[in-house]
């Protein structure tokens, strides 16, 4: 399962390079199903999720190649309507399928994702609105078995802005016959990549990163090469491992307006950041200010993904510091691991108090979630002694050659097994 063993007390300083962000290259590669024509995607991050994603393209019949962060699909010789069930039990979000195949095919069989480590993942809203397409879905012994003649276009409003229900609402609306309105519609940035992508390959989207999305039928592709934008949570990540070990770091190829909140939130607790065109320097201060309150919220707020690396660096923080996880139902689990490293933490539902101590001390945690697992490795840098982080697995969903780039910034980590 691998473990990554960290040493606490070095300043990390120097330059990162940022990857192509995990949750704009999932969508658009299961965008690439529905032209059945030939996709190169540039900026492919090298991670877990993306080799799923892989699987299961090649598994329903696509050709693929890649090379090292380039990824060509021919989606042309598509032959199969059914998701393999293992391959979606190992990645959740891969039920953006079914808009997409619902798209080129008309008929899907997936099984249901399942809940994961952070909540349950109900997709009603994803049903409800691939009905309210027209699209008969049956649901029964843990499948769903969608089969359209042809979607009619519609208005559909979202009880709340779901990012993935947004991105399979496109995808399925992207063929469907006339016109599609989203409303309260997900205005994350990776849906303004997916809407990119999507009309470069030759559908017509409009409104994507603003609450109402336009799709206009189309029946129209072309071959397309596309590059995935630039990983603003895995930057929020870096900016942290700066921010916790008093270092000085450089971030490249990062989009800055996607990182405003993480910006904001980082200066409030002491770290001088310096932003130029697509780069970023964030000098970790001396001592770190406590946050009154930090509540994750759907994008421009303060995105839930960088909830666990922040209670990683409130946790020594000067002061109290109120997390507020608005978005997620169970995505605390991160906090018990820190609390064997010395942290002062209590939980309450889906508050979490930060009562900021002088020094954590390293401990053996265990990775439950994606995010979790990357705060324990945080902690662990500033941690006094040794941090052992189980299940390594659940980082390398997300993050590339984490443990890599950290030890060339001045780390003292290495993974075993
Ligand atoms: C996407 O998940 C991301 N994953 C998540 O990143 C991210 O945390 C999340 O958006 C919020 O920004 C990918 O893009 C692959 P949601 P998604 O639908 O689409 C509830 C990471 O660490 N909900 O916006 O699943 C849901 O339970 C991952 O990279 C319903 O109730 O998020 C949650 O409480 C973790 N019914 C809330 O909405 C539905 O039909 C937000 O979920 C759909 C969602």
């Amino acid at each position: 399962m691998g473990k990554i063993i960290v040493e606490g007390g070095n300043k990390l300083v120097g330059e990162i390079n940022i990857s192509g962000a995990k949750n704009a290259v999932l969508p658009i590669l299961a965008a690439t199903v529905i032209g059945g024509k030939q996709s190169t995607i540039f900026n492919v991050p090298n991670l877990k999720d993306v080799d799923v994603m892989e699987k299961i393209l090649i598994s329903i019949g696509c050709n693929i190649k890649r090379i090292d962060k380039m990824m060509w699909i021919d989606s042309k010789p598509l032959d199969s309507i059914r998701i393999p069930e293992e391959l979606v039990r190992e990645m959740r979000s891969s039920i953006i399928l079914m808009g997409a195949m619902l798209s080129r095919i008309g008929e899907v069989i997936v099984s249901y994702p399942g809940g994961c480590e952070i909540g349950p993942r109900p997709i009603d809203m994803h049903l409800k609105a691939l009905r309210e397409l027209g699209a008969e879905i049956e649901e029964s012994h843990g499948y769903i078995h969608a089969k359209t003649k042809g979607l009619i276009g519609c208005e559909i409003q979202l009880d709340y802005p779901s990012v993935g229900a947004t991105e399979n609402i496109m995808l399925a609306a992207t063929k469907a016959k006339g016109t599609t309105v989203i409303r309260n519609a997900a205005r994350e940035p990776e849906i303004v990549d997916l809407q990119n992508y999507l009309n470069k390959a030759g559908a017509r989207i409009s409104g994507a990163g603003t609450s109402v999305i336009i799709i206009e039928g189309v029946s129209k592709f072309n071959d397309v090469t596309f590059n995935t934008m630039s990983d603003r949570i895995v930057a929020g990540t870096y900016m942290i491992a700066s921010a916790i070990t008093e270092g000085e770091i450089i971030l490249k190829n990062v989009i800055i307006d996607h990182l405003q909140a993480i910006i904001v939130k980082l200066r409030e607790a002491g770290s001088l950041i310096y932003t130029d065109n697509n780069s970023l320097k964030i000098i970790g201060p001396k001592n770190i200010n406590s946050i009154d309150m930090i509540q994750t919220l759907p994008y421009p707020g303060f995105p839930t993904d960088m909830q666990a690396p922040m209670m990683a660096l409130l946790s020594i923080a000067n002061g109290t510091s109120i997390i507020s996880e608005t978005v997620f139902e169970n995505r605390f689990k991160h906090a018990e691991e820190l609390i064997r490293m010395g942290a002062n933490i209590k939980i309450f539902g889906k508050v979490a108090i930060i009562k900021g101590v002088k020094e954590l001390t390293g401990a053996k945690t265990t990775a439950k979630d994606l995010r979790g697992g990357a705060s324990l490795i945080l902690a662990g840098l500033s941690a006094k002694g040794t941090t052992e982080v189980e299940n390594v697995y659940h980082i390398e969903r997300g993050y590339e050659d984490f443990h890599i780039e950290l030890k060339r910034l001045g780390a003292n980590i290495k993974k075993i097994g």
